[in-house]
């Protein structure tokens, strides 16, 4: 699992790396393109909106929120990463601590239209995910939803296919969604597939839509 100097020394190569793994359709990043641009259209419903990116990394999906008039708000481990969206958002609110002890103080005290989280929960074991989640369906505003793009699969088949298939491309210390497993225990999550092996997940008030 890499730690917050690992994603520093990933920061500045990362877009590129994601890219190329979307494009030729490769476990981990294929369907990335597409699940960030589930995410945008769905914040994009709402005029302005405040939302917060739980591992924002380099703002790929946060900076043309940004662009957009949204009021961002965010938390990342990393100082490079931070570094980096700091600059394409100066007017963000962006705070550096590890998410696997829950949100930073400061976020803590504004509510959410949403909450987005893109390839960054998955360095929670699904226990913590369900607490964090739950945890953070608290600061939503009343018609609020938190989205996260992610690895995700429908079942464990489906995730123990794309195993196989990426060999020894996979990465056993992260822990990718497996969504009719995760609905045991927050029934109201809701799945939307981007490809074999990402996704996003409505979760909130109200998510059926
Ligand atoms: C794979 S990148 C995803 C970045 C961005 N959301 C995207 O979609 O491209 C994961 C991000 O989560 C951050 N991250 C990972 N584990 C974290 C933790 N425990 N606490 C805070 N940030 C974390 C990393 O620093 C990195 O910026």
């Amino acid at each position: 699992m890499l730690d917050n100097k690992g994603f520093d020394l990933w920061a500045n190569g990362y877009d590129k790396e994601v890219g190329i793994s979307d494009e030729e359709n490769r476990y981990p990043f294929a369907g990335y393109k597409s699940v960030l641009s589930k995410i945008y259209h769905k914040v994009l419903e709402k005029n302005k909106p405040s939302v917060l990116d739980i591992g924002f990394g380099t703002g790929t999906l946060t900076a043309k929120l940004y662009e957009q008039g949204c009021k961002i708000y965010g938390q990342d481990f990393s100082v490079k990463m931070l570094e980096i969206a700091s600059k394409k958002m100066a007017k963000a609110k962006f705070y550096q601590g590890d998410f696997s002890l829950g949100l930073v103080k400061p976020l803590r005290k504004y509510t959410y239209d949403f909450i987005i989280a893109t390839y960054s929960l998955h360095h929670l074991a699904d226990k913590e995910k369900i607490v964090f989640l739950r945890e953070l369906k608290e600061l939503l505003n009343g018609d609020g939803v938190i989205l996260v793009g992610d690895i995700a699969f429908e079942n464990r088949i489906e995730l123990e296919n794309c195993c196989n298939e990426a060999g020894s491309e996979w990465d056993d210390d992260e822990v990718y969604f497996v969504v009719d497993e995760l609905k045991k225990e927050l029934p109201e999550l809701i799945f939307e597939k981007a490809s074999y092996c990402a996704g996003v997940l409505y979760f909130g008030q109200n998510t059926l839509f």
